[in-house]
């Protein structure tokens, strides 16, 4: 049975002045923007959205936008070499460059981020087309990622001014993913609590939970990590940083690989993990497997759960408990060239933590997965 740590500190009780509704969109750039959306249709269940490129005048820029129940996907990729896209892929592989976020004035949100100190990405911009006016503005993170806020409360179309409708005849059956429950990132060592302070201060969140290098840590790998949360519990954002003096644990590898700080991973919910991870792995998804010995014990440590523990078994999907209920979850392998970014598949059943309990037996996969890689 595992606990949530909830620290103390001043984040506590930080002051909602920035309402947000929820993820807006995740945009990643990418080295074949064409061939990604078709990975994410086939793969996971995304259906064709929007899309942006030679055919509606963007000379420099492709991007497929792909969706599945509340997720967008922006996948971006340059049409020309010596564009800054071009120059993100080529340091960092793919990987997520936007986060945006739904809010209902994208000119207030900037306005008061950047008074409490944000560094600017782009200031407000008003988009129309028929379908009405889309307001964009947006502030920096950690590494080169970017916040954009999105209010799309006068606007009607497919998804943004500048996309066209991206009419397809293939359009894969959903495999039950609903929406972003949380995103990591990871930062160089000694900078999480720089940006738990930056979550705190610039955007009003507060602090919900911390790990440290005691609860978290095998024989390579030691982190630790504060989760930060906006007001209404919609956006959830885990900033992971490597425990000193361990140089090999998963946040240096990818720190290493990514050259930088970075998205580690996108954990999205669905209604009925074993239907949706028998559906992806079906689809040729990779996920860590666990040693079965995990389910042995399972019962003992998390007491009476609604799931086939063999099914658990078959499939590898992890299940924790906290005071408020139990939650099952499963990771994928790394999902580019390079060993950075994967996902997480996550049903709560009333839990709300993020399953500290399978540290132990989650990092013990990773690292097989590294002593493959030679990174170990
Ligand atoms: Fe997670």
């Amino acid at each position: 049975m595992s606990t949530t740590t909830v620290a103390q500190n001043d984040h506590k009780e930080a002051q909602d002045f920035m309402p947000i509704n929820g993820t807006d969109y995740l945009e990643l750039y990418v080295s074949n923007s064409k061939q990604a959306a078709h990975y994410y249709k086939t793969a996971f269940g995304f259906k064709s959205l929007a899309y942006k490129g030679l055919e509606t005048g963007s000379r420099d820029f492709e991007s497929y936008v792909v969706e599945q129940d509340k997720i967008r996907l922006v996948l971006t990729s340059p049409l020309k070499s010596g564009t800054d896209v071009g120059r993100h892929i080529d340091k960092h592989g793919d990987g997520v460059k936007i986060t945006a976020l739904w809010v209902d004035d994208a000119t207030y949100a900037y306005e008061e981020a950047m008074k409490r100190g944000a560094k600017s990405y782009m200031e407000p911009v008003a988009e129309e087309d028929e379908f009405g006016k889309v307001v964009r503005s947006g502030i920096y993170s950690y590494g080169e990622v970017g916040h954009i806020f999105v209010e799309r409360k006068n606007y009607n179309g497919t998804f943004l001014p500048g996309y066209q409708k991206w009419e397809s005849d293939y359009q894969p059956t959903s495999t039950g993913l609903k929406f972003v429950d949380h995103m990591v990132g990871n930062v160089e060592e000694g900078r999480m609590n720089y940006w738990v302070d930056f979550y705190a201060n610039v955007m009003g969140f507060k602090q919900i939970m911390s790990f440290d290098d005691k609860d978290i840590s095998t024989d390579y790998t030691a982190l630790m990590s504060k989760v930060m949360s906006n007001g209404n519990g919609r956006i959830k954002f885990p900033i992971n940083e490597p425990a000193p003096g361990m140089k090999k644990s998963q946040v240096d590898e990818y720190l290493e690989f990514y050259e930088g700080e970075g998205v580690q991973h996108i954990a999205v919910a669905t209604d009925d993990i074993v239907k949706t991870v028998s559906d992806l792995k079906s689809r040729g998804v990779e996920f860590l497997t666990i040693p079965t010995t995990y389910y042995d014990v399972l019962t003992e440590r998390v007491g009476e759960i609604d799931e086939d523990i063999d099914s658990l078994r078959k499939l590898g999907i992890l299940v924790d408990r906290d005071d408020e209920g139990y939650l099952l979850q499963i990771f994928t392998k790394t999902v580019q060239a390079r060993p950075t970014m994967f996902f997480e598949i996550i049903q709560r059943k009333g839990a709300t933590s993020f399953g500290k309990g399978n540290f132990k037996a989650l990092f013990e996969a990773i690292e097989r997965e590294q002593e493959l890689r030679g990174t170990l």
